[in-house]
C-alpha cells in the first residue's frame, strides 16, 4: 500500500492533496494576527515555563510547531503526509526543529522522550485511541504532559471525541486531567463556533 492511499485508509481524507490549502483555514494558517496571538496564549499557557523538549503528532504544516518554537521549546513534529512535513520543515527553516514522516499511532522516536506530546485535531482520527493514549503517556519523561486539543464537530453527523470520553480514557494512565473548553473564544477559531472543542492538559 502506498503512503498516500494509507492516508487516506485512516482518516478518510488525503492529507497530502489538503497541504495546499490547509492553511487557508484561520486556525490552520493562523495568518491574522488576532487569531494567531489567542493561540500562542493559550499554547504558552499550556506548555512548561523553560525550553522543553515537544512532539507535535499529525503536525500538519507546523503551526503549533511555530508557536512552541517561538517559545523556545525544541519541537519534533510527525505527519503521515510527506507535503504536511515539507511545508512544516519550510516553516520553521533554521529552527531548532525537526519534522518526520511517521504515524503518530507509532511515532519513529526511538528511544526519545519528550516533556510535552502536542496533538491537535488529530486523536479522533485514530482507529485505537485507548492504545494510543497509553503509548504517548510511554513517550513521556516522568512529569510531563499531554497536551491534547480535540472536539466534536458538526450537529448532524458529528464527528470528533468528546471531553468526557477521552477524560474518561486518560483516568487510569495520568495523575492529573485538566479540561479547557475551547468553543467560547471566537478568537481561536475566526468565527464564533456552537460544538465542543476543547484542550486537555494530562500530567504524567
Ligand atoms: C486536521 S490536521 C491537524 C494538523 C495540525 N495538528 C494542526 O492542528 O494544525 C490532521 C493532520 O494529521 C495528520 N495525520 C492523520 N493521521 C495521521 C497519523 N495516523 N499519523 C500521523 N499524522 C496523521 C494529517 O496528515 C494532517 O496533517
Amino acid at each position: 500500500m502506498s503512503i498516500n492511499s494509507d492516508i487516506e485508509t485512516r482518516s478518510g481524507v488525503d492529507w497530502d492533496a489538503e497541504s495546499a490549502d490547509f492553511d487557508d483555514e484561520p486556525d490552520h494558517g493562523l495568518r491574522d494576527p488576532a487569531v494567531r496571538e489567542a493561540w500562542a496564549a493559550r499554547v504558552a499557557a499550556w506548555l512548561p515555563r523553560g525550553p522543553s523538549d515537544v512532539l507535535d503528532l499529525g503536525c500538519g504544516t507546523g503551526s503549533l510547531s511555530l508557536l512552541a518554537s517561538e517559545q523556545r521549546h525544541r519541537v519534533t513534529g510527525v505527519d503521515l503526509s510527506p507535503r504536511m512535513v515539507d511545508l512544516a520543515r519550510a516553516k520553521l527553516a533554521g529552527r531548532d526543529a525537526v519534522f518526520l514522516v511517521g504515524d503518530a499511532a507509532a511515532p519513529p522516536v526511538g528511544e526519545q522522550r519528550f516533556d510535552v506530546v502536542l496533538v491537535r485535531h488529530v486523536l479522533w482520527t485514530l482507529p485505537d485511541p485507548e492504545r494510543v493514549l497509553r503509548l504517548w503517556c510511554g513517550l513521556l519523561r516522568p512529569g510531563g504532559r499531554l497536551v491534547l486539543i480535540e472536539g466534536v464537530w458538526g450537529t448532524v453527523s458529528p464527528v470528533g471525541i468528546s471531553a468526557d470520553r477521552l477524560t474518561g480514557l486518560l483516568a487510569p494512565l495520568v495523575r492529573d486531567v485538566r479540561v479547557e473548553r475551547l468553543s467560547d473564544d471566537a478568537l481561536l477559531w475566526g468565527r464564533e463556533v456552537d460544538d465542543e472543542r476543547y484542550a486537555v492538559v494530562a500530567v504524567v
